[in-house]
């Protein structure tokens, strides 16, 4: 099953919102349908995006404001601006060329999947990893395999997997309710935890290495991915765990030279107050809400892209 995808002259994705319970492909014809699947996350993680947004491009077919739509519709994943910026640059040979490079980026991330999968599993020693994961990275964030997640079922597919811990991720619980059904799909063990577990599980010693994807890498490594990413990376070094990070190349942005200069998206309140839209704080409560972080790059112990392994 591909994630996303073109489909008869549309997209065809995954609606993310109605997993675990339902798995329902959602048909998209208008940029306006598209960039409202993204901002409600039915389809999210950064190459997915980077697929969306060539397609989007592709349908928006060179209409500026709807392309200034698609590049608006999360800021964090550079992946999506990437992704448009693909098939933008074909249009003006026509919409099939536009086509032609929306399609080589949804080629090209299965491709790279594949190639990190192989290259994070070389990485890493040892026979029996517990490895610790937050949010969703797997197949649901790509177009098949994902990143981190495609490590690990590389690592499982050869034997060489014990156990993944998988943060449940709140406030939207991609890693409750995707990684787990990833995981389960493919047969892999593995135990959800809460994301204030994460680091005192790594003290612990209950784990051999911390696999995360990543939304943006700034050139000097810094990098944003979802928000717990950074207490993960924080526990690591004091337990002596390797944080490694795995993200296509098309998720480092040589333009943004650090952390700092990375626009975090602000979810607003409804997601923290509430708990798949029942209330869990008193009404009025106000909150905050940054979907990702950053994790400086002092604190990763590899970059592992689908051509390279970066050691910051
Ligand atoms: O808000 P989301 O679900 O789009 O956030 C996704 C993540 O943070 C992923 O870790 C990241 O995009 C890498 S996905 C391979």
């Amino acid at each position: 099953m591909r994630t996303i995808d073109w489909v008869d002259g549309a997209v065809e994705l995954v609606d993310q919102t109605l997993l675990p319970d339902k798995c329902v492909m959602l048909r998209v014809s208008t940029v306006a349908e598209l960039v409202a699947a993204i901002r409600r996350l039915a389809v999210r993680g950064a190459p997915a995006l980077g697929v969306a947004g060539a397609l989007g491009a592709v349908v928006a077919d060179g209409d500026p404001a709807l392309v200034a739509e698609l590049f608006a519709a999360r800021p964090t994943a550079v992946n999506l601006a990437w992704g448009v910026d693909q098939a933008v640059a074909h249009l003006d040979e026509g919409p099939e060329a536009a086509l032609a490079a929306a399609l080589r980026v949804r080629d090209d991330d299965i491709a790279a999947c594949v190639a990190m999968g192989e290259r994070g599993a070389a990485l890493l020693e040892g026979d029996r990893l517990r490895i610790m994961t937050v949010c969703n990275t797997g197949g649901l964030a790509a177009v098949e395999r994902g990143t981190a997640l495609g490590v690990v079922q590389t690592l499982h597919e050869r034997g060489r997997l014990a156990e993944v811990l998988a943060l449940e991720t709140r406030p939207l619980l991609q890693g409750a309710r995707l990684t787990t059904w990833e995981l389960a799909r493919m047969g892999a063990p593995h135990r959800l935890i809460a994301d204030s577990a994460g680091p005192y599980l790594l003290a612990r010693g209950e784990v051999d290495a911390v696999l995360i994807g990543a939304d943006r890498i700034a050139a000097n490594g810094d990098t944003a991915n979802k928000i717990g990413s950074y207490a993960l990376a924080l526990g690591a070094e004091r337990a002596g765990v390797p944080f490694i990070v795995v993200a296509p190349e098309s998720t480092i942005d040589e333009h943004t030279p650090t952390g700092d200069q990375i626009e975090i998206e602000d979810r607003g309140a409804d997601e923290i107050v509430s708990v798949r839209g029942v209330r869990v704080a008193p009404e009025g409560t106000r909150a905050l809400n940054p979907a990702f972080d950053v994790t400086p790059h002092d604190l990763i112990s590899a970059i592992v892209t689908d051509q390279r392994v970066i050691r910051p």
